[in-house]
């Protein structure tokens, strides 16, 4: 028995990239083989696609974060033949091969079941990306942030991470403030729910280390300068969730908003977090995230495509979610 995966080889000079097909024999150790239908396209896989990036830290390496499949052989107590899982992160794509192929042996620990109000498409239109963006809503309101204390500021907005931030904060109440990079983005992200406007730019480049206090939150996934300046223009006692590095990953910043404004930087990881907060994120996306809004935020490619995806995600060409049909 055979299936067609995504490999990523090291050579002398680098890595080689292509779709493959291999024997079922090379699958890794688990306790769950799965036949996978849909993957996605997030950032952390196109610098493991490309190797901008230290991504992968086994080779040879399928990459793929996120994946939706049925199981076809299982001998954890969990799960059985047929059942629909999903996985996200717990280092699948990094040091276990992942979901950019037709088969996946993983962990059931790693699993939990497809949430019955999601299709295997809408789940990895969502993927790693929006269920950070998820565990970065529920931190800010497990904080304590209400919508009277004032607007929310989303960084990288057109991106997975910050177009599902902008729809959950708009639907649980909060007004929006969307960073975007280009004039074309808007009227996506008016669609999402953002409120407002600011170009990325205003947020890009050194600043002052206190700012007007403009924001009761912070919803990063920038990095660098954008996410110190958003400290800096964070109000009094205020909260700014940080997942991302997609301007860098310094921090470029003094601690002065920190000691004298009581502002917290909360640091959010989708990869190893706990199945608790995990199913809270899952939870909060099947009540709050329109399904007609998913449509808008996810592209569908094939397996075949998957490998420039991921180079256009980290050449920054890709807006919203990219879902990958592993059958085609
Ligand atoms: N901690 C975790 O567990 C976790 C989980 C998921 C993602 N992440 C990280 O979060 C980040 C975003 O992920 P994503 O899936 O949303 O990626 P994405 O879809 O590529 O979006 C990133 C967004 O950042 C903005 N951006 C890119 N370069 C920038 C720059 N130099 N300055 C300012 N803004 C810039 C872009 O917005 P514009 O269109 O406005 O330019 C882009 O839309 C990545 O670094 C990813 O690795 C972390």
């Amino acid at each position: 028995m055979t299936f067609t995966a995504i490999l990523i080889e090291k050579t002398e000079g680098g890595q080689t990239t292509e779709l493959k097909q291999l024997e079922d024999s090379a699958l890794p150790e688990g306790d769950v083989t799965i036949d996978v239908s849909f993957s996605t396209i997030n950032y952390k896989d196109g610098l493991a696609i490309s190797g901008t990036g230290p991504v992968v830290r086994r080779w040879p390496m399928v990459p793929g974060i996120d994946l939706v499949g049925t199981v076809s052989e299982s001998s954890y107590d969990e799960f059985k033949p047929g059942d629909v899982v999903l996985l996200n992160g717990w280092g699948v794509g990094e040091v276990h091969w992942g979901g950019l192929s037709t088969k996946a042996r993983l962990k059931g620990d790693w699993l939990i079941k497809l949430p019955s109000g999601f299709t295997p498409q809408q789940a990895m239109a969502i993927g790693t990306a929006g269920y950070t963006a998820a565990l970065s809503v529920d931190a800010l309101v497990k904080a304590g942030v209400t919508p009277a204390d004032g607007p929310i500021l989303v960084t990288g907005t057109p991106g997975g991470v910050g177009s599902v931030a902008t729809a959950l904060l708009k639907a649980a109440g909060f007004t929006v403030v969307a960073s975007y990079g280009d004039e074309s983005e808007k009227e996506y992200l008016t669609k999402l729910g953002a409120d407002e406007f600011i170009h990325r730019d205003t947020l890009s480049g050194p600043g002052k280390p206190l700012q007007k206090e403009l924001y009761a939150g912070v919803v990063d996934s920038v990095g660098s300068h954008t996410l110190v300046n958003a400290v800096a223009q964070t109000k009094y006692r205020g909260y700014v969730t940080a997942c991302g590095l997609a301007q860098g990953a310094d921090l470029p910043g003094t601690v002065m908003p920190l000691i004298l404004r009581g502002v917290s930087i909360l640091g959010i990881d989708s990869v190893m977090c706990p199945k608790g907060p995990r199913m809270a994120a899952w939870d909060r996306l099947d009540k709050d995230l329109d399904r007609g809004l998913i449509s808008e935020i996810g592209t569908e490619v094939g397996l075949t495509e998957a490998i420039q995806a991921g180079h256009d995600i980290v050449a920054g060409k890709i807006r919203g979610r990219v879902l990958v049909d592993v059958s085609r």
